[in-house]
Parts: structure tokens; sequence; C-alpha cells
């Protein structure tokens, strides 16, 4: 069995959203190794029942456990966050990292008017998660936040299409986010990893005095803290290339061509999940 430091961190997604996360664990933890499952075959999570997400996500990290013995979870999908965290954290024997509590926190942080808002997926915005990550980070920053949530059906199709810009997309925003504008709120987190790919979208239609957040970089940075802490972050060599592996349940090749265009060259060739 390998040392526990050189194992890859796991990471999954209903498809290519959680890339958004991938590309900041890699900026920030150059000498880790990565195993990445886009769940396409199912995408997308958002809209399907609590307890259907809840089983794909189950399957998903432990499988990544087992069959690819990563020595952390990265949840990065925010539905599957939303609904699986503590039963994957209670379950697993490894370290579990969501998304949710990350980019809450960050958000709370970039308020200056203590109006925040969230946007993600129907399941996301039901479950409510938000609603308690954000109590909790308030508390953190001893303010209190008053958060408008909105669930935004369709942009993750969007982005699995490949279609970021447009009269489409720009049309299906201006209705969406509405109540948003309307809130007065100075800040917004993308509560969905492919919101990511939208924000030139969501940014123009929320206006210049709205800053736009997302949960990659604070969610990569959680990362690194618990690798320290369990004593399982890889150190340099100098001239150790870093392995970055990505698997598929749908089309692979359609994931490896859109994942490259989205996440950068070190998506080359995507595998099949389950192997
Ligand atoms: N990227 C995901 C999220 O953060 C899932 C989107 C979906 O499959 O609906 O919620």
């Amino acid at each position: 069995m390998k040392a526990s430091y050189s194992r890859p961190i796991g990471m999954f997604d209903s498809g290519f959203g959680g890339l958004t996360v991938a590309r900041a664990v890699i900026d920030l933890l150059p000498n880790e190794d990565l195993v990445y499952i886009g769940d396409t075959a199912r995408y997308p999570y958002g809209p399907k029942p609590a307890s259907d997400v809840r089983g794909f996500a189950i399957e998903l990290a432990t499988s990544l456990v087992r069959d690819f013995d990563a020595k952390l979870i990265v949840v990065a999908c925010n539905t599957a966050a939303s609904v699986a965290l503590d039963e994957l954290q209670q379950s697993l024997s490894v370290p579990v990292i969501g998304v949710v509590d990350p980019g809450a926190r960050a958000l709370v942080r970039a308020t200056k008017n203590n109006r925040v808002a969230v946007i993600g997926t129907v399941g996301t915005i039901s479950s409510l998660a938000y609603e308690t990550a954000i109590a909790r980070a308030s508390l953190e920053i001893s303010r209190p936040i008053s958060l408008t949530a909105a669930a935004c059906p369709g942009f993750v199709e969007f982005v699995e299409r490949n279609e970021t810009s447009g009269d489409a997309v720009t049309q299906l925003a201006e209705k969406l986010l509405a109540p948003i504008r309307d809130a007065d709120v100075d800040a917004l987190l993308l509560g969905c990893t492919h919101y990511p790919y939208l924000s030139d979208v969501i940014a123009r239609v929320m206006g210049a005095e709205v800053k736009i957040i997302n949960s990659a970089d604070s969610t990569a940075t959680v990362v690194h803290e618990a690798l320290l802490q369990n004593e399982i972050a890889r150190s340099s060599e100098p001239s150790r290339i870093s392995a970055h592996d990505f698997y598929s349940s749908g089309d692979i090749e359609h994931f490896a061509k859109l994942g490259q265009r989205f996440l950068g060259p070190e998506l080359v060739v995507a595998r099949r999940w389950p192997k």
C-alpha cells in the first residue's frame, strides 16, 4: 500500500462543474495527484430527488476511496454536498471536504452592506444548506447577514452544452436573477460549481456594484488545510510531474474535449467510470 501522502485527492461532480474546483486545487497544490469523476451519464443532479443524489454521492466517493485509493475527497458539487456531506464524513475513512461552507465563508467576508445572495440548483436551494452555512459563517464574523437565495434551473444545461454566452442564456439570467437584483445585495455566491463558466453573463446582469464570488479558491484553501492537519500533504519533488486523471460516466470523448476547454491542458484524455 502506498504511503498516505502519495495517494491522490479524489473529486467528483455531476459533470464539468467541479472542474472549476479542480483548477483551483491544481493551481494551489501543484504537487498533489488528482482523480476527478464527472458523472455526466446522470447529470443534472439539481432537479433530482435528494435521496437519488445522496446515493450517487455515496457511490462516487466510495469508488474514489476503494478503486483509486484517494486520501481525501472533495465533493465538488453543491447539490451533492448539500444533501450528502454529513453522511460521507461519517461513513468514509478519509477526510471529506464540501464546497458549501468554504463558499459561505468567502461570501460573508465579501459583503460590506451585510446583504448577500446565493444562486444554485433547485436541489441545493431547496435543501436550505446555505441558510445553515451562512448563519454559521455570520457567527464567525459576528455580523448578522441577510440572505436571498434563488434557484437557477437551466443554467447547468447551458454550460454542459458549451453555451456560456449569447442571447438565450442572458435572457434566462435576466429572468432568474430579477429577485436577487431587487434584494439590494452587494455580493453574490455562485452556489453551483458549473456557474463560474457563466460568470460574465451573471456579472453583466447583476451590474458592477455586486461582487461575484465562487467557492473554488476557498475550497482549495480548505483542502490544503485538511492535508496539513492530517499530515497527508505531498511535498515538492522537483523532477516529478503530478498525475491528473479524469473519468466520466458518460461520453468520454466529449468529456475530454469540452473538459479541456473548461479546465485547461491537464485534461488530455478522459477514461470511463466505473472502471
Ligand atoms: N455542479 C453541480 C452543483 O454544484 C451540479 C449541477 C447539476 O448537476 O445540476 O450543484
